[in-house]
């Protein structure tokens, strides 16, 4: 039984790159179940001071407003934990991540649930997942061009999922959307998708 959680992120419902190569993706890995956090119909509040108190804090200390603040955070924890395979699809704005997966970002790292501190040392504490990143590009030269350094999509997202335990990670690029590139970031897009092995581990 193998669980896919799916995280979309751009704006655009329709025309976009990073979903529909999300929608192959998926039918590819063709897991037994699969659930869907599309951040654009449902969007993740950014964290406040109530959420920050509850994730540094012992839960049995919790009033009302960090119960309430936790309440959305550990759902999601649950799906990250519950998921053997996460495809997360993101559009390229102003050289990184859109605010709306920051902010599930903001939810899903956190201290004794997704990684450890022992006063020296971070630990990741996920374990055994593999992450696919789908990213779109209006230009391109990202991965080898003029633009490699301002690609801060793919190191933060690398690293981050590093953090948290997630070491397995396969990106699948789509540059140049906006430059007449598609026909080719496409075909490569493709063959990444049909290198991958669905049942994983
Ligand atoms: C607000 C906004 C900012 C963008 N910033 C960049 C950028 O910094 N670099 C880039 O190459 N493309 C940029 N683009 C273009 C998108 O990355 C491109 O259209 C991509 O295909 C969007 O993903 P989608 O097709 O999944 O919606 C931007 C687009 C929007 C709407």
């Amino acid at each position: 039984m193998t669980t896919l959680l799916r995280i979309d992120s751009s704006s655009r419902l329709e025309g976009s790159f990073s979903r529909r190569f999300g929608d192959e993706l998926a039918n590819h890995l063709n897991a037994d179940r699969t659930i869907i956090r599309d951040l654009v119909k449902n969007p993740v509040p950014h964290i406040d001071v109530a959420a920050i108190a509850a994730f540094f804090s012992d839960p049995t200390e919790h009033g009302e407003a960090e119960k309430v603040a936790t309440t959305l955070s550990d759902e999601l924890l649950k799906e990250i934990m519950a998921a053997d395979d996460i495809i997360i699809t993101v559009p390229m704005y102003n050289f990184g991540i859109p605010s709306a997966l920051k902010a599930w970002i903001d939810q899903v790292v956190r201290i004794g649930k997704t990684f450890d501190f022992d006063g020296q040392t971070f630990s990741g504490l996920l374990q055994n997942k593999r992450a696919f990143l789908i990213i779109a590009y209006g230009a391109d030269g990202y991965t080898q061009g003029d633009f490699k350094m301002a690609d801060f999509v793919k190191p933060y997202l690398s690293f981050v999922l590093n953090f948290i335990g997630i070491t397995d990670i396969t990106i699948i690029p789509i540059e140049g959307t906006n430059a007449g590139k598609e026909a080719e970031a496409e075909t490569h897009a493709q063959a990444v998708i049909a290198s991958i092995n669905p049942h994983g581990q």
